[in-house]
């Protein structure tokens, strides 16, 4: 029989293998060894290690392990080019990153039977996928480049970025990462994930081949230790990791308090959540495209399916007949669908992790898959929610499905992680789908697709997958810092506490101390005591000593008013504005009380107009500062919805007692946020007089919490603690720094400053810089058509 007719016969496809001659030769050329990229050039290899090719497990290159010195010298080169790099008119860096952009095009198929032959991923994907998105991120930044100082007036470049990437999208999170760091002018120390440089050194010569100023753009080899010398060494101004959650926690504590600007993009547990009325077939495809893709290493795979129980059955059995189909082996084969996995180390992993989860009672349905390093594409059913496999990311082929009753199960389903990284929904009923998405607790939601990328989104986490955004219009902003405030002054310690037993308050019978307000009521403190509040000939009042108990306290009474971030922005600017209109009956009232802490009369009067002025403009941000709506790709819109980031803790500023706190609570509530705040150590009273002003002007309880006492100590338990979403923190530097560290814990996002008090009656005080950072964006991508 000759072949044409067998195949007919079996319907199975031929070989179609990719050649590798090509990338063979360049190997062997460099079968001496890689040495860095340092300054425009090579170095001669010093201490190396292996890098094999997981299909085959054969040695393929040898790379230097990057020391302390090496980094040295990239971190110097690439500050020593950074000013002449940012000094470049925007259209001479883009033309820079366009010639990147179209030698990466050029370069492509070398580029993907590279990278296939260092990861492991099938050739279709490195060729059809990994490949075009670096170019696409190239151009795309480009422009960015071009239009930057329309675009971003008075923005600036951090300076050097240290960039630290994985192995499962090697030459894709490069070009993630470099490109819009090069765009705003910053220049670059990247070190490429162990299992996977070689597709970065291969950047490096088009680097070098496109005329790149030497510098700019620096690669050091190694493994975590290279990685934590890059991330931190003195000379760098902002880090930006991707990988495990487990190192981004580290790198968080490793850089707390050094004023680097960091973002992280970690790991995660999706949700794929298949509705009864989902077109099945396509789910299916979906399922394939979101966990088979890249042999399940994506940080962003649906993980967990969870299916309406009516179709539950049905879809189990098709992905089970789906899953028979898939061929897992040989990468550089053009049929296959499943390559290896990265390296033995991983394989071992996923083992260890799928026998847990058998060993508590998951059944598993499998493809088949060839020896060496691979795992067959798996299904696994008759698993718990606190399975260790439907908890843990398995970075593996590995998908759970569970089933869900009713949209309110599978939203607190979807959510039941401490990640947040992405969620795939199937319906055909938009109004479901929408409503779903907007309650995913994940930075990209997918409606009817999967793993759709695009350098005009962005795309990043809520929660334990990280914070700060790569791609669009944020992902930019992340490579670019606003001009910090001009240090007039430090911000000083606040004056020391005394604590005095409540009842004997100011020796009167009349308990005048200021309470603390929790969940829109005045609550007494946990410890019973308060402290005297100073002005210049004396105590002025008393205020709740508050500890980590009012705390606890003020975080849950927070949570509970989670209905305002589900509010229109009308209706929340028309609580704010009625909150300005009763402060500003009550004007005199607080100019008073500032002026017994010592205030002139003039700065009084100053301070609480400028308030005044302040909750008026946010209340006129509170339906204004949306989102976007992107064009990515075709037949597709993408909704870049500003989000509420949850709860936040704010530890405010020791001076400007009124103005420090609205200029923080404000822009958080008017974004839907609820807050628990640490008013002014020194004076906190022109902060809990605005108890009466919230009671009458119907913010709902729970939405501004205040908790008085020592700033340092409540912020750390508000810092540590793992249902607070973010901490801004405006006090000294080590407070800084504490906090930051702190906050390592469900790494929640922060802002804090280097001591250098802000000026908060200026134009520092106020603008979208906070309206940005009281929110996060979500993208939710939305398919039209037939
Ligand atoms: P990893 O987080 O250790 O490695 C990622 C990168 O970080 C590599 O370049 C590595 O050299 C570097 N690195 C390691 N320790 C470092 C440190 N202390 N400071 C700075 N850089 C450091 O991930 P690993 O060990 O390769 O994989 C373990 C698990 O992590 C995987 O099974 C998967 O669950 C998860 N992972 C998640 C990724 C994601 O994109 N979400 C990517 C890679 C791994």
């Amino acid at each position: 029989m000759n072949a044409i007719t067998k195949i007919l016969e079996t319907m199975d496809y031929g070989l179609a293998p990719e050649d590798s001659g090509i990338v063979d030769a360049w190997l062997e050329r460099h079968k001496a060894g890689f040495g860095h990229f340092i300054g425009g050039d090579f170095t001669q290899p010093g201490k190396t290690f292996d890098v094999t090719n997981p299909a085959t497990g054969r040695k393929i290159a040898k790379v230097s392990q990057g020391t302390k010195a090496d980094v040295d010298a990239a971190v110097k080169a690439a500050r020593a080019a950074q000013p002449k790099w940012a000094g470049l008119s925007g259209h001479h860096r883009a033309s820079h990153l366009y010639a990147l952009a179209r030698h990466v095009q050029q370069h492509s198929r070398f580029l993907a039977v590279l990278e296939t032959i260092d990861n492991g991923k099938p050739i279709r994907e490195s060729r059809d996928i990994d490949i075009p998105l670096v170019a696409r991120h190239f151009y795309h930044h480009a422009g960015w480049a071009e239009i930057l100082e329309d675009e971003f007036p008075a923005a600036r470049p951090h300076g050097v970025c240290g960039q630290v990437i994985p192995w499962n999208f090697p030459l894709l999170m490069l070009a993630w990462k470099v490109a819009p760091a090069l765009a705003a002018g910053n220049t670059v120390v990247l070190k490429p994930a162990e299992y996977t440089p070689l597709t970065a050194l291969a950047f490096a010569e088009i680097a070098r081949e496109c005329g790149l100023p030497a510098g700019v753009f620096n690669i050091v080899t190694g493994d975590g230790q290279t990685g934590a010398a890059v991330v931190g060494h003195d000379g760098v101004d902002k880090v930006a990791f991707t990988g495990s959650t487990e190192v981004g926690r580290i790198i968080r504590r490793q850089i707390a308090g050094s004023g680097k600007a960091l973002t992280l993009e970690l790991g995660g547990k999706s949700p794929f959540v298949v509705f009864s009325d989902a077109d099945l077939d396509a789910a299916v495809e979906g399922v394939v495209d979101s966990v088979w893709f890249n042999q399940g290493q994506v940080c962003c795979a649906g993980t967990r399916i969870l299916a309406a129980e009516a179709v539950a059955g049905r879809f189990e059995e098709l992905l089970r007949r789906r899953l028979a189909k898939l061929r897992t082996g040989d990468p550089l084969q053009k049929s296959t669908d499943v390559g290896a996995i990265v390296h033995p180390v991983q394989l071992e992993r996923i083992r260890g992790l799928v026998e847990q989860g058998v060993a508590e009672g998951a059944v598993l349905h499998q493809a088949e898959a060839p020896g060496g390093c691979f795992f067959p594409p798996t299904l696994v059913t008759n698993v718990h929610p606190a399975s260790v496999l439907s908890t843990e990311e398995i970075f593996g082929p590995v998908v759970t499905l569970t089933p869900f009753r009713t949209p309110e199960d599978a939203v607190s389903l979807a959510n039941n992680t401490r990640y947040g990284l992405a969620a795939s929904v199937w319906t055909e009923n938009i109004n479901l789908a929408t409503d779903i998405a907007a309650k995913m607790k994940a930075g990209v939601v997918w409606v009817n697709c999967a793993n759709l990328f695009d350098a005009g989104a962005g795309f990043g986490g809520y929660r334990e997958s990280g914070f700060g955004r790569e791609g669009g219009r944020e992902g930019m902003a992340a490579y670019l810092a606003t001009p910090s405030p001009v240090a007039r002054k430090p911000e000083g310690a606040p004056a020391n506490l005394d604590p005095v037993p409540a009842a004997t308050a100011a020796g009167s019978e009349i308990d005048r101390t200021a309470k603390l307000y929790v969940g829109g009521k005045q609550a007494r403190p946990d410890s019973g005591y308060s402290f005297p509040v100073n002005g210049p000939k004396g105590p002025v009042g008393l205020a709740g000593f508050g500890n980590r108990k009012d705390i606890r306290n003020a975080v849950e009474a927070a949570h509970k008013a989670s209905g305002w971030g589900a509010q229109t922005g009308h209706n929340r600017a028309q609580v704010l504005y009625f909150l300005g209109e009763n402060l500003s009956a009550r004007a005199r009232e607080f100019e008073e009380r500032l002026r017994s802490f010592g205030q002139t009369a003039a700065a009084a009067r100053s301070e609480v107009e400028t308030a005044l002025r302040r909750i008026f403009w946010y209340a006129a941000q509170a339906d204004k500062f949306d989102g976007a709506v992107h064009a990515t790709k075709a037949s597709h819109v993408t909704l870049a919805m500003n989000e509420p980031v949850g709860v936040m803790g704010i530890a405010c500023p020791t001076a400007y007692p009124l103005l420090g706190f609205v200029s923080l609570v404000l822009p958080a509530i008017a974004m839907g946020n609820r807050v628990v705040a640490v008013p002014s150590q020194s004076h906190p009273l022109a902060s809990t007089d605005l108890y009466q002003v919230m009671d009458t002007s119907d913010l709902p309880g729970g939405v501004v919490n205040i908790v008085t006492g020592a700033r340092e100590s409540l912020a750390k338990t508000l810092a540590e603690h793992d249902d607070v979403d973010a901490i801004w923190y405006f006090g000294t530097k080590d407070g800084g720094q504490m906090v930051e560290e702190a906050s390592a814990g469900n790494l929640k996002q922060t802002w804090v400053e280097d001591g250098a008090a802000r000026n908060w009656s200026g134009s520092e005080g106020q603008g979208r810089l906070f309206l940005g950072r009281a929110t996060q964006v979500k993208n939710i991508w939305i398919p039209y058509g037939e």
